[in-house]
């Protein structure tokens, strides 16, 4: 009996030892939050089949929480990025050109804002975009909040006249006044003044903590990175040791394979030449055919001629999503845009099982979207917050029409090809060619029975 009740207490004992003990576990986990340990994304990675190019899995999202990214904060981000109401005809948010149903672009060569009008580059991919040190292809703002104010007024995308009229719409939304109290009212001098609570920089700062959560991790090569040898295809894997024979790691290093990754948002960018090698005749075609240099890429924020054609090394994660590519966007499949790599930047001509490989190893970078659900927008209640004459003055696309509604490039309005003969549509012609065939077929059956009778 004696020894029943010692061995109970022992059991007693232990199993008490072993909650206090995870329990303080859970809370060392909880304190270490916001510090990441970058030992719990480092690996051991020198005895797996092929030794990949970083021993960094993704850092995930804990990586980049910053104080004050409470969930209030991103349920407004996250609002105001799908708001289209904020841009001048009421039908550009965010998402139009970043949509997070995929691959946070718009799969378009270059981005179409409000009245259908282009601007000259393609947009990136917001996935992962919280873990660059500095955002456009020309790293021309340090920080998401202040990438955020670019596209809300500028013509060739959300097109409001400024700020304060993008504001004033917000302003109007009780809903949205409320939410903006409860994020920021402790911060403002008077939170009843809705110039102050519905400032730029609350509104950027609310985008940006939702674009934060924007992240993937766990794709197939993180589980590999993590050990699991099996978490790649055989031809992924030889696509992983070409991909380091070639030297694309180089410029793509880096576990977001950007080359810069581990002081987000610092304004420290990585930029590098494209072309390096404008004079292998390889290049020289693509250069050609894809408008490659067009633009002057970061000289055009600098004004140094040596950043001429120097642009931000992008992220490669979820590359496969994320077509057509380069900031020209003109580069129409994956295929061809390492092959672009590999002769521009990189002077060397791969073979097809080369590139297929490559390719094969960039879309084990796709990783785990986390699910996004379409949020319910703030409404005013009985009307529009968009108001009646809002984007009226936008010149109608059909401006360059001449009265054949051809447009110079001799498309109709749908982009159509047409020829000469499109004054007759070609809906009317084959009905009224139906109409003949029938009304002869009636006359040639009445005939046969009358002249059976
Ligand atoms: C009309 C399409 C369009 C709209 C609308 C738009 N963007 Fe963009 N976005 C672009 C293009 C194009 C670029 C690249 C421009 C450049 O680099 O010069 C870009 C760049 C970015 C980047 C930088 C990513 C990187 O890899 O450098 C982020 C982040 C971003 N946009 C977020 C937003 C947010 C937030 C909004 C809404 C406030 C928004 N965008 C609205 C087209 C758009
Ligand atoms: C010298 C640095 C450098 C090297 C080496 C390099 N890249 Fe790039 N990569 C860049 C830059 C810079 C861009 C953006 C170029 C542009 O938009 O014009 C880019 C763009 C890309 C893109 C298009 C991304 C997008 O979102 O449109 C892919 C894919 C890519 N690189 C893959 C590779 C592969 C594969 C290799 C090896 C064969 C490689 N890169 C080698 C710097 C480099």
């Amino acid at each position: 009996m004696g020894r029943r009740r010692i061995l109970i207490l022992l059991a007693i004992g232990v199993s008490a030892l072993l909650i206090v003990g995870a329990a303080a576990a859970m809370a060392q986990h909880e304190d270490a939050a916001n510090e990441v340990d970058e030992d719990e994304f480092t690996h051991d990675t020198e005895d797996l089949p092929v030794e990949p190019p970083t021993d960094q899995s993704h850092p995930g999202t804990e990586y980049l929480e910053q104080e004050g990214d409470t969930e209030e904060k991103i349920e407004l981000g996250e609002q105001l990025y799908f708001d289209p109401r904020i841009s001048e005809t009421g039908t550009i948010s965010c998402n139009t050109c970043h949509n997070v149903m995929e691959g946070g672009d718009d799969s378009r060569p270059i981005a179409m804002g409000v009245g259908g009008h282009t601007g000259p580059v393609a947009s990136p991919t917001v996935w992962n975009s919280g873990f660059h040190h500095t955002q456009f292809w020309d790293g021309r703002a340090d920080t998401l909040a202040e990438q955020a104010e670019g596209p809300i007024v500028a013509d060739v995308e959300m097109g409001m006249p400024d700020h304060e009229a993008a504001l004033d719409r917000v302003r109007g939304v009780d809903d949205y006044v409320e939410s903006y109290e409860e994020v920021y009212g402790d911060e403002v001098d008077d939170p009843d003044d809705l110039e102050e609570l519905i400032s730029l920089e609350n509104t950027v700062d609310a985008i940006a903590a939702y674009e934060r959560t924007l992240n993937t991790p766990n794709s197939p090569y993180d589980q590999y990175v993590q050990g699991d040898e099996d978490a790649l295809t055989d031809q992924q894997l030889d696509g992983m040791e070409t991909f380091q024979d070639l030297g694309c790691q180089s410029c793509h290093s880096g576990p977001m394979f950007s080359g810069q990754w581990d002081e987000p948002e610092s304004g420290e960018g990585v930029y590098q030449p494209h072309p390096t090698f404008e004079d292998n005749p390889q290049c020289e075609e693509y250069v050609e055919e894809y408008d490659l240099m067009d633009n002057p890429g970061r000289m055009g924020v600098t004004d140094d001629e040596s950043d001429e054609f120097m642009y931000k090394v992008p992220t490669l994660r979820n590359v496969e999503h994320t077509a057509p590519y380069m900031h020209t966007g003109q580069v129409p499949d994956l295929e061809e845009a390492v092959r672009v790599m590999a002769a521009c930047s990189l002077d060397e001509d791969p073979s097809d099982e080369e590139v297929e490989d490559v390719t094969a190893f960039l879309t084990s970078l796709t990783g785990e979207y986390p699910e996004q659900d379409m949020p319910q927008l703030p409404n005013p209640s009985g009307e529009s917050m968009v108001p009646m004459d809002a984007g009226t003055e936008f010149e109608p696309i059909e401006e360059e029409q001449d009265e054949n509604g051809d447009d110079a490039n001799g498309d109709d309005a749908n982009g159509d090809d047409v020829d000469e003969g499109d004054s007759i549509p070609g809906m009317t012609l084959g009905a009224a060619v139906l109409a003949l065939a029938m009304a002869t077929a009636a006359a040639l059956v009445g005939y046969s029975r009358r002249l059976n009778e």
